[in-house]
């Protein structure tokens, strides 16, 4: 049975102050409330460290996790963080290939590859996110575009490794624009990933493996989204940085 993952990606938001007052009113959120899905939180990585410490403190079970990380170990590449560094101040989990870093910083499927490798050599889980542009859509290509973006990046791991992977289907279409995939359109998405899993990896991976739905998810459309039966999750922007928002998505999560 896979279990439910809430997950918020903050983005380059909140200063300081903000974050640790958000974080601190999840945590709070998290404690006092029966909670039925995983819950976890993408700051800015300059957080993880006090949002890791913060979490342990308050025995919350909220993970945290970073936003990218570098393709390369270590070394004289100025301004990466290694996924070591990411995985030593307590991240569990890492986006990568979200479409923003596809589209602002040119990320191809080979340097996806090598951030996925890095993160699983550290021991930190991959969120892996793919999704199609709204020309990719209003052509009928977006089953063509996924199979591109899983066949030439996470597709060519081994079982062992893939077993590690969450998958996040993100329609490009849908990120930020307030449009939302329909229940429908999603399901039918998530249902072609996991049968692309299936024939790769076999039956007992794709029923274990967590496909999250991201792009405009709210309160008001979360419930119906995540009661499809092939969407696991959620990853979240901007109603991540309501407090409101993000505990009303947790609470959309039923116990099954
Ligand atoms: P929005 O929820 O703001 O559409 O963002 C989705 C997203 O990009 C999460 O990674």
């Amino acid at each position: 049975m896979r279990k439910k993952l809430i997950a918020g990606n903050w983005k380059m938001n909140l200063d300081w102050n903000e974050a640790m007052t958000l974080f601190a009113e999840l945590i709070q959120y998290e404690k006092s409330n029966d909670t039925h899905a995983d819950i976890a939180v993408f700051p800015p990585s300059l957080y993880l460290r006090h949002f890791y410490e913060l979490a342990q403190d308050r025995k919350s079970s909220i993970s945290v996790g970073a936003q990218d990380c570098s393709a390369q170990v270590k070394g004289a590449y100025t301004g990466e963080l290694a996924a070591s560094m990411i995985h030593s101040v307590g991240a569990k989990y890492c986006l990568v290939g979200h479409s923003e870093r596809r589209e602002y910083h040119r990320e191809s499927n080979d340097i996806l590859s090598e951030k996925v490798e890095r993160l699983l050599e550290a021991d930190i889980i991959p969120v892996f996110c793919c999704g199609e542009s709204l020309a990719d859509r209003d052509s009928d290509n977006q089953t063509f575009v996924i199979d591109n973006q899983l066949d030439g990046t996470i597709f060519e791991l081994s079982t062992e490794q893939f077993e590690k992977i969450v998958i996040a289907y993100e329609p490009v279409w849908a990120i930020g624009t307030g449009k939302t995939a329909h229940p429908e359109q999603a399901q039918d998405m998530h249902a072609f990933i996991r049968g692309l899993v299936h024939s790769k990896y076999g039956e007992s991976v794709a029923s274990n493996t967590r496909i999250l739905y991201g792009g405009s998810m709210k309160p008001k459309n979360a419930k119906e989204l995540l009661s499809q039966p092939d969407v696991d999750g959620g990853l979240i922007g901007g109603a991540s940085l309501k407090r409101d928002d993000f505990s009303a998505i947790i609470k959309a999560c039923s116990r099954s």
